[in-house]
C-alpha cells in the first residue's frame, strides 16, 4: 500500500470546496481582492482562536517573521540568536532586517533552541532571540527568557517563529503570545494551510502590532505618507477566505495529528524498535505535530528503503544553518554546533497530515521493522 507523505485533499471534501467557492465568488463580486473584508474577519477570528490580542495578516510566514523582528526593534547592527536547526526563513528574516543571525545549538531531545548555548552567545549587540516551535512542539519561553536575561543582565526581546505551531499550547502561556511578537505561516502543508501563500504576525502589545500594520503597507499610517520604509506584505482576500473556511476544523485536525503520533509511537514501541533502533519524538502536552520525526543513524538507507516501497518520508532539515553557503561569511564551521549537525544526519519525518490512516501507519511501521530485521 502506498503511503503518501502529504495530500491536500484531506481538507477539501465536497462540502468544503463548495463553501469555499461561495466565499470566492463573493470576493469576485465585491472586488476587494487585496486586504479586503475577509482579511479583517480573519484577523478577528485568529485573535480569538489564539487568544492573542493583535493579529496582522500578511503575504507568508517568512514576511511575517520580518514584521515580527522589525516591530521588536531589530535592525542593522543588531545580533539575533537563532537556532541553527530550523527552516531557513527563521534566519533569513533576521538577515532581511539587516541584522546578524548568531547560530545556537539545539537540545537534542526536543530539537528546540538550547537555553545554555544561547546564553553563552549573548553579547552587547544581542537584540533578540528567535524561538522556533519546531515541528509543532511548544517551547518553554519563560524558562529560556530567565537564562538568557540573566546572561545578558537586561531584557532580551523574544520573537517567536510559530510557523509550524498553529494551535499549539503551553502550560505557562500562549504559543505566539509569550514573546514580543511572533510570525506564523499558512503555507498549504502547515497545520492551518491556505490555498496559496499566506501568513500572519501577532503581538500582545498594541504599539508593536501597529508598527507591524504600518510596515505591511510600506511603513505608512496614511496612504502615500511614509513614516519609515516598509514592504508590500498584504494578504490576498482569496487566501483569507480559504483560512476562514479551514480554521473551524483546526482543533479537530490537530487532535487527529496527536492521535496519529501516539499510535505511531505505540506501534514502534510494540515492534521493539523504539530506543533500540529509533529515537521517537517526545510527546509534550500541547504539541500539534506539524511533523512526527524519528531519528536513526541509518536515516538515509531507511529513507531509500521506504521510498522504494512508495512510503513517503522527508528530511527536515538536511543542512544546519551555520553551514549554509549564504552564511559562510559568518565563519560557521563543521563541528561548531554538534547537536544541530547530528540532527541533520539522523532525523526523518513520517507522514502525519490528518489524512494518514490507521492502515497507513501499520504499513509504515511494518516496513521499518522489516528494514531493521525485527
Ligand atoms: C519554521 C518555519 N519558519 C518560517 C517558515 C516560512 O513560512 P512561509 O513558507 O509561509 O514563508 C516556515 C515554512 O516553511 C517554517 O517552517
Amino acid at each position: 500500500m502506498a503511503v503518501p507523505f502529504f495530500d491536500i485533499q484531506y481538507n477539501l471534501d465536497l462540502a468544503t470546496k463548495k463553501s469555499l467557492l461561495g466565499r470566492w465568488e463573493n470576493i469576485l463580486n465585491h472586488g476587494g481582492f487585496v486586504n479586503g473584508p475577509e482579511v479583517r474577519e480573519l484577523e478577528a477570528a485568529l485573535a480569538e482562536f489564539l487568544d492573542i490580542p493583535h493579529v496582522v495578516c500578511c503575504s507568508n510566514g517568512s514576511d511575517a517573521l520580518v514584521l515580527a523582528l522589525r516591530a521588536a526593534g531589530v535592525g542593522p547592527g543588531d545580533e539575533v540568536l537563532v537556532p541553527a536547526f530550523t527552516f531557513f526563513a527563521s534566519a533569513g528574516a533576521v538577515s532581511r532586517c539587516g541584522a546578524k543571525p548568531v547560530f545556537v545549538d539545539i537540545d537534542p531531545d526536543t530539537y528546540l533552541i538550547s537555553a545554555e548555548d544561547a546564553a553563552s552567545k549573548v553579547t552587547a549587540a544581542t537584540k533578540a532571540v528567535m524561538v522556533v516551535h519546531l515541528y509543532g512542539m511548544p517551547a518553554d519561553i519563560p524558562a529560556l527568557e530567565k537564562v538568557i536575561n540573566a546572561a545578558a543582565g537586561r531584557e532580551i526581546a523574544v520573537v517567536e517563529d510559530a510557523a509550524q505551531a498553529v494551535g499549539a499550547t503551553h502550560p505557562d502561556g500562549v504559543v505566539g503570545g509569550m514573546g514580543t511578537s511572533a510570525g506564523w505561516s499558512c503555507f498549504p502543508t502547515k497545520n492551518l494551510g491556505s490555498p496559496g501563500d499566506a501568513g500572519f504576525a501577532t503581538a500582545a502589545n498594541e504599539e508593536v502590532a501597529e508598527r507591524m500594520r504600518r510596515l505591511r503597507e510600506h511603513g505608512g499610517g496614511r496612504q502615500y505618507y511614509h513614516d519609515e520604509v516598509g514592504y508590500n506584505f498584504r494578504m490576498d482576500s482569496l487566501q483569507a477566505a480559504g483560512l476562514l473556511e479551514f480554521l473551524p476544523r483546526l482543533v479537530e485536525f490537530n487532535g487527529v495529528r496527536r492521535n496519529s503520533a501516539e499510535h505511531y509511537s505505540e506501534l514502534f514501541t510494540a515492534a521493539g524498535l523504539a530506543g533500540k533502533h529509533l529515537t521517537l519524538p517526545i510527546n509534550t502536552p500541547g504539541h500539534v505535530y506539524h511533523q512526527y520525526v524519528i531519528r536513526t543513524d541509518k536515516r538515509d538507507d531507511l529513507m531509500a528503503f521506504l521510498r522504494a516501497r512508495d512510503i513517503g518520508c522527508a528530511v527536515y532539515y538536511p543542512l544546519s544553518l551555520h553551514l549554509q553557503p549564504c552564511y559562510q561569511d559568518l565563519g560557521g564551521q563543521l563541528g561548531d554546533l554538534p547537536e544541530s549537525e547530528r540532527a541533520t544526519e539522523q532525523v526523518l519525518a513520517l507522514p502525519i497530515y490528518p489524512g494518514v490512516t490507521f492502515d497507513h501507519r501499520e504499513e509504515l511501521v511494518s516496513a521499518v521493522a522489516e528494514f531493521f530485521g525485527v
